[in-house]
């Protein structure tokens, strides 16, 4: 099964087996049929969001699970809060425009992020100054090993920058079948990141609603950001690393303009985007694969990339900002 228009990299990827997910009932046969099957308990599992963080190889010897289970509603509320779910399946931009149409903010800044509502706690997506662990209440999921639904509270979920449980540990174990969000009903913007406040100003907003925070945030990534449908891509191709104050220090010296946050243990996150473009490859090309011109932290596919290609200039790329900075850059999607 071709995977090509499943991953938003676009590579030509096949897929040994491939399985489309739309409900719970249809998991539960599938892992009878996996505990029933030396041939599919064999395989190698891959779940499939909207196949926007994913590298892939030519040929998955994988059982590809797409989950594609949909449904949002209101299941509760506190006090404070509205509780929200999303069915795993739901596409993450499309669930928050419904949560603001619904009059509940909160997820405001994080619109137009690709992908599925499942996979956003996976690396606990990000942008604008809010992570989803500032919204988050619970998800269920379905683990393969036990063949038994499992819910995970928060703390259980063990969130970081880009990171998350389901991280680590046994890869592809559990299923997340939906996600619940609590959205405060005391509503405050969030602008203290980026170009957002400017953007707003620049328009006399000066009271703004989670609408007119949704459109800045889109306004601002559609300026940056290439759009997967029209160039190949992966978002953030690595993390922004954190380091030592004192090797920001020494970076610091010799390059001014270097863009740093001050973190609360006293290191500091660096601008990966930077280091990359102080480094020379902003709109780099080569043959099949590239930096995208105005975002140096994005890895493009200029036709015909394969996973090998994106590896090897990925790789050529951190050994560069090594040998340059001294730091090592992580890479942020998922290698499969
Ligand atoms: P996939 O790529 O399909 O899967 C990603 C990982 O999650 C894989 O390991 C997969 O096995 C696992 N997974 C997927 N669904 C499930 C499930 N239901 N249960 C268990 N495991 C699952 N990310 C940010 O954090 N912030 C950004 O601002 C941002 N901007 C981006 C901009 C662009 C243009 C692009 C292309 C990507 C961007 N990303 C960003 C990365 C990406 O959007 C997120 O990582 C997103 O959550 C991936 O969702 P997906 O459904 O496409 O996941
Ligand atoms: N920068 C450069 N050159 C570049 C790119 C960036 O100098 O080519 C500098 C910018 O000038 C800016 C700083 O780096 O001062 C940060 O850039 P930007 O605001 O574009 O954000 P980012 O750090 O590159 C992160 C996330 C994005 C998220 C944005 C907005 C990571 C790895 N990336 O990017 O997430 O949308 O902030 O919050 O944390 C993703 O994860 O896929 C992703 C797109």
């Amino acid at each position: 099964v071709s995977l090509q228009s499943l991953n938003s990299f676009g590579i030509k990827a096949n897929a040994h087996r491939f399985l489309r997910i739309d409900n719970l009932t249809q998991l539960q046969a599938l892992r009878a049929h996996i505990v029933a099957d030396v041939e599919l308990a064999t395989l190698p599992r891959l779940v499939l969001g909207g196949g926007s963080n994913v590298i892939l190889s030519d040929h998955l010897p994988h059982l590809v699970i797409q989950m594609a289970i949909m449904g949002r509603e209101l299941v509760g509320e506190t006090s404070d809060h509205f509780i929200v779910r999303s069915g795993a399946g739901e596409n993450w931009h499309a669930f928050v425009q419904w949560t603001l149409e619904q009059g509940y903010g909160g997820l405001e800044n994080l619109s137009l992020i690709p992908g599925t509502v499942g996979a956003s706690p996976i690396q606990n997506i990000g942008a604008y100054g809010l992570e989803i662990q500032d919204c988050f209440h619970s998800l269920t999921a379905f683990d393969f090993v036990t063949g038994e639904l499992k819910t995970f509270q928060k703390q259980e979920c063990d969130f970081g920058y880009r990171d998350s449980i389901f991280k680590s540990g046994e890869q592809n174990r559990f299923v997340i079948v939906d996600v619940c969000f609590a959205l405060p009903k005391q509503w405050l913007p969030r602008l203290n990141y980026g170009d957002v406040a400017k953007y707003l100003l620049e328009r006399d907003i000066t009271a703004p609603t989670p609408i007119d925070v949704s459109n800045a945030i889109i306004a601002i990534r559609q300026s940056k950001l290439p759009d997967p449908a029209v160039i190949g891509n992966a978002g953030s191709f690595f993390k922004n690393p954190v380091v030592s104050a004192e090797l920001r220090n020494q970076i610091f010296q010799q390059h001014p303009n270097c863009v740093s946050y001050p973190q609360t243990n006293g290191e500091f996150k660096l601008a990966a985007g930077w280091l990359i473009e102080q480094c020379g490859w902003k709109g780099y090309r080569c043959k099949t694969v590239g930096v995208y011109e105005k975002q140096a932290l994005v890895l493009v596919n200029l036709g015909g990339a394969t996973g090998i290609d994106v590896r090897a200039l990925a790789q050529e790329i951190q050994d560069d900002v090594l040998k340059k900075f001294g730091v090592g850059l992580e890479v942020e999607p998922v290698f499969v």
